[in-house]
């Protein structure tokens, strides 16, 4: 039993002063429940509004992609220095560790390789394994135009009504088909359909002109999507363009573990996330660890 002896009894209710209420740091999040907020605040820091989300989740339709051969021995090493991590449960249960605390999203749609078509998609994640492991958000691909189109937005849907039963956001990620073009009009409209049908983040790919067309109409944050790798300066600058266009930060797996020295591109991504750092600057931090760490090794 609590020892009651000696209670203090003096009190400070502070009369004068009204009860505090916080608004929330993320882009049209601030009316959502308590859980939803706080695992959104594990993928995007409180202090930029911004993330450094690293996917890892190719596995689930392209199988052993070059880079993730061994998540133990590429990715794990990298996970210090991302404020989220996209992958797949198998991939989380099997070789993440679970000391992990910043935010994990986990792929939950599938079921088509890249030798079928790529649009017939399903849930692929029981809600129940998703809160067994404690994620911050699921992700699910949506196919605008595709021929599956439907069925992959009922299944965002389906996700996002499952979420808001337990406080786990909903990612949208807009996959675009062989016949899209990657413009303003498509991605605007691919994003927006997601936004207006439930999903807390969504993420797509930057385009030009008009990414800040794509950000502004869409009511909640857009993480923008790597895509196939580039040279780290061009991944670089096109990252600022999109955080500098209204991104809530990047999604990006090739572009980080393809690169030649993934640690230090990791770490200047975040310097242009999170610090607004200019292109040439992230580039030349990019270079200057990528040789302090090369010494290291040797
Ligand atoms: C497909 C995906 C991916 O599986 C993955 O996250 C892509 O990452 P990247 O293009 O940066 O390598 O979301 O739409």
């Amino acid at each position: 039993m609590a020892d009651t002896e000696e209670l203090k009894e003096t009190k400070e209710y502070f009369l004068a002063t009204p009860a505090r209420h916080e608004g929330f740091f993320l882009k049209g999040s601030h009316q959502l429940d308590w859980g939803m907020r706080n695992r959104l605040a594990r993928i995007f820091r409180p202090e930029s509004a911004r993330t450094v989300m690293l996917a890892i989740d190719h596995g689930y339709f392209l199988g052993p992609t070059t880079g993730l051969e061994r998540v133990d021995m590429t990715i794990v090493p990298l996970l210090k220095y991302a404020d989220a991590l996209m992958c797949t449960r198998g991939i989380l249960r099997s070789t993440i560790p679970s000391s992990f605390a910043n935010g994990v999203v986990m792929r939950s749609s599938g079921g088509a390789s890249t030798l079928r078509e790529m649009s017939n998609e399903r849930i692929a994640v029981d809600i129940d394994d998703a809160l067994r492991m404690n994620v911050s958000a699921m992700a699910v691909q949506v196919f605008i135009g595709a021929e599956f189109e439907t069925q992959t937005v009922h299944n965002m849907t389906q996700l996002v009504d499952l979420g808001l039963r337990y406080g786990i956001p909903t990612m949208g990620v807009t996959a675009v088909g062989k016949d899209m073009v990657r413009d303003a009009r498509y991605l605007g409209l691919a994003s927006r359909i997601c936004a207006e049908l439930g999903a807390h983040i969504v993420k797509t790919y930057y385009c030009e002109p008009g990414f800040e067309t794509v950000t502004a109409a869409c009511p909640v944050p857009i993480v923008m999507a790597g895509g196939k790798k580039l040279p780290e300066f061009e991944a670089l600058t096109m990252a600022y363009k999109a955080v500098t266009q209204g991104a809530s930060g990047v999604d990006m797996g090739r572009n980080i573990f393809q690169s030649a020295a993934p640690e230090a591109m990791i770490q200047a991504v975040g310097k242009v996330v999170h610090e607004l750092m200019p292109p040439k600057q992230a580039y030349d931090c990019y270079l200057t660890l990528k040789s302090e760490q090369e010494k290291a090794r040797r």
